[in-house]
């Protein structure tokens, strides 16, 4: 896979109907892809009972275009509504649905392309408005297309995926401060004005956030290795008690796909590939109880969701709350990793242009950050428009992740989005970054 990936001209396009537009060609463009490079026979497989066989994805994705876009912005009869029940996420346990009677490959390439010529009528159709049925069907799309590279990456055999561009050299932070005083006070959490964003980022509330120092930079393989060196996973005072459950039962012992081969160097397989992971760059594939292990470990913890974006979005010059951690100006390579340019996170500093006001780098891009909060509503939260995006998961059961990874594309990538997993999944692109709060002199 090789893809012209950053598209900020999908921000700045002259309409909401041409952004729609782009948005849409653009996650398909990836999503076609992931598709292309595999043959039939491992497109129906299931690579892993965590993910689903990729045609799944891929009649999942037109059949939410064919709900959201052809019947409900066109209130048109639909492509195929009797495969509603087949591709319906909350139906089908994922581990289930490689025994579906499911749509083969060029079924669905075919539904894929029908639904799309009917999208596409229908934007060209309907009176001018923000979009946002088309926007979110293109971030559902896009976030499909990050699941199905999880699945890539989850997959053996020989590698199908190049990235555009290697990524940059390390670069020396030994100018950095380690960490970054974030002040106390009440910060602007969430939207109510963005006009993509989803239900589960609205509305724009008050938030107070004592003050707390927040890593720099996210924690890097070099230091997780410290950890793991230093017998973290074994101590039982860094585990919680369900983490030490977890940890014994799944034999925890360091990040997925990192393993050693007999000598002591710690290698790792990435979308193929055996490498040795470069020591500056951010940790992945940790699940939030070894991120929470961690964090106890060095003395400190996982930020919370609100401190999280407080550090992201909280300009301390006007006392507003901006788009992203540089501004509000669309994503650009200098500013995140985003969009599969380098198929791996950057090494820590690469991206100085997209740091905080507060001097806090790569919020935003190269890995997904675990928080220490449990996904919820924010006050006055209301279902919009499809009820089981984001209410059928509030509660205890799942963890915020924050800031978007390499593998995330910008249309859904922003300050405020919310992602959420169990806190044992690794297969996502997930890292962290530590804090602790301030004492009263500092
Ligand atoms: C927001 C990534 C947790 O994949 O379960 C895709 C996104 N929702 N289809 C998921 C989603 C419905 C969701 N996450
Ligand atoms: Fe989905």
């Amino acid at each position: 896979m090789t893809e012209d990936t950053l598209v900020p001209d999908v921000i700045t396009a002259p309409s909401p109907r041409e952004r729609a537009r782009i948005a849409l060609s653009t996650a398909r463009r990836r999503t076609l892809a992931l598709a292309d490079c595999l043959s039939d026979a491992e497109l129906t497989a299931q690579h892993s009972p965590l993910m689903s066989p990729l045609v799944w994805d891929l009649a999942h994705i037109a059949n939410q275009e064919d709900i959201w876009l052809v019947r409900r912005a066109g209130s048109r009869p639909g492509v195929r509504p009797d495969l509603d029940p087949l591709y319906d996420a909350f139906r089908h346990p994922r581990a289930d649905r490689p025994a579906l009677p499911l749509l083969d490959p060029a079924q669905t390439r075919r539904y894929l392309a029908d639904v799309r010529d009917q999208a596409l009528d229908v934007l060209a159709a309907i009176p001018p408005g923000d979009g946002f049925l088309f926007g979110m069907v293109a971030q559902h799309e896009q976030q499909h297309g990050e699941t199905m590279l999880a699945t890539h990456q989850l997959r053996s055999g020989p590698p199908v995926l190049n990235a555009p561009e290697p990524p940059p050299a390390a670069v020396d932070v030994s100018r950095l401060p380690r960490e970054v005083l974030v002040p106390g006070g009440p910060f602007s959490m969430g939207t109510s004005t963005d006009p993509w964003a989803l239900d589960n980022e609205r509305p724009a509330h008050t938030v107070d956030v004592p003050a707390f120092w927040l890593d720099t930079v996210p924690v890097t393989n070099a230091a997780y290795q410290e950890f793991i060196e230093d017998g973290g996973y074994d101590d039982p005072r860094w585990w919680t008690p369900d983490g030490r459950l977890h940890r014994e039962r799944a034999r925890l012992t360091a990040p997925r796909f990192w393993f050693r081969d007999g000598g002591s160097v710690w290698l790792r397989r990435r979308f193929g590939h055996v490498e040795e992971g470069p020591p500056d760059e951010p940790v992945l594939h940790v699940c939030w109880l070894e991120a929470d292990a961690y964090a106890r470990w060095a003395g400190r913890r996982l930020p919370t969701e609100a401190e999280w974006e407080k550090a992201a979005r909280h300009d301390p010059a006007t006392g507003e709350s901006r788009r992203h951690s540089w501004g509000d100006t669309p994503p650009g390579p200098e500013h995140a990793n985003l969009g599969r340019f380098h198929l791996q996170p950057a090494p820590v500093g690469s991206c100085p242009a997209g740091a905080s006001p507060l001097g806090v780098h790569q919020l935003l891009g190269d890995v997904w950050e675990w928080t220490a909060s449990d996904f919820q509503p924010y006050p006055g939260f209301m279902a919009h428009p499809y009820r089981e995006y984001s209410e059928v998961f509030f509660g205890p059961s799942y963890k915020v992740l924050r800031g978007g990874s390499f593998a995330t594309d910008p249309v859904a990538c922003r300050g405020t989005f919310r992602n959420w997993d169990h806190p044992i999944r690794r297969q996502i692109f997930a890292g962290f970054r530590t804090c602790r709060t301030a004492e009263d002199n500092d």
